[in-house]
């Protein structure tokens, strides 16, 4: 009986990021093969050779952008989970912290990193953009929390990485993943940079994982008057290049 609850149990979905461009490599791929496929039916008893080559290529592109969309799924269904875990334990949470995570989408670090916590809070904001992640929405991330068991400890927020409504030097920890790239202007996204500096405590953590901009982050935060600065080594998850940031203040 207990092993049936425990089969039947909801798991939490935190999303699929970047899904315009997961289906776009799904779809150029499956094109690509089944175009190099037909070709070559219909060529190859007249024009074997040419047949042949078009198919290495057409078909070898279909497979190479399959791939890649292959890997985007892992990155965010298998890979992120594991990343989520190395970035929440280089916290070293105690347990009663007020945690921020900015851009939480489905709640990720957000439900992470309240599962560390015992009396403390961990708060996720967000603009919900639905281009950014499957099913983006705070109803998602409520559900999730619910699911993991930690709805007590969370508080999830509409609210814009460019202006955060907090206080200043509110928060122990400040998280974000995948979320400033998708500022689209540099002066937006150093903006949200200093606001997650704004609001952290002095002694305070700031992690931020991103793609593309990440050395552009840490300048701001140096700016700012951060300690303890670390970035990372490339990383190639969603087959982009990322890296993780480390400050204190
Ligand atoms: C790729 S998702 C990542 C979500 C989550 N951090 C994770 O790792 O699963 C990027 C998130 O950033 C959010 N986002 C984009 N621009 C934002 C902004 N200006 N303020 C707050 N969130 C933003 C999107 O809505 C989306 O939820």
């Amino acid at each position: 009986m207990a092993e049936a609850v425990a089969v039947n149990a909801p798991k939490p979905d935190y999303g699929l990021d970047a899904p315009l461009t997961v289906k776009k490599m799904f779809t150029h791929g499956g094109w690509a093969l089944a175009a190099g496929l037909v070709l070559w039916l219909v060529n190859h008893n007249d024009y074997p050779r040419p047949a042949a080559e078009l198919l290495a290529v057409l078909g070898g592109a279909g497979v190479i952008y399959l791939g890649i969309g292959g890997f985007m799924v892992w990155s965010s269904r298998v890979a992120k989970l594991a990343l989520r875990d190395r970035l929440l334990d280089s916290l070293e949470l105690k347990g009663e912290e007020r945690v921020l995570d900015v851009g939480c989408g489905r709640g990720l670090m957000l439900i992470g990193a309240a599962r560390r916590l015992k009396s403390g809070k961990a708060t996720g904001i967000d603009i919900w953009n639905q281009t950014d992640l499957t099913g983006n929405s705070a109803e998602a991330a409520k559900q999730n929390a619910k699911i993991e068991g930690v709805s007590d400890r969370v508080r999830i927020e509409t609210g814009d990485a460019r202006k955060l409504v907090y206080p200043d030097n509110h928060y122990d920890a400040v998280v974000s993943t995948l979320a400033i790239h998708n500022i689209p202007d540099e002066h937006g996204r150093d903006q949200a940079v200093r606001e997650m500096w704004r609001v952290l405590k002095p002694g305070g953590r700031l992690v931020i994982f991103d793609i593309f901009h990440t050395t552009h982050y840490a300048k701001v935060l140096r700016e700012c008057g951060a300690r303890d600065i670390t970035v990372s080594g490339l990383g190639w998850l969603w087959c982009v290049p990322s890296r993780t940031l480390f400050a204190r203040k």
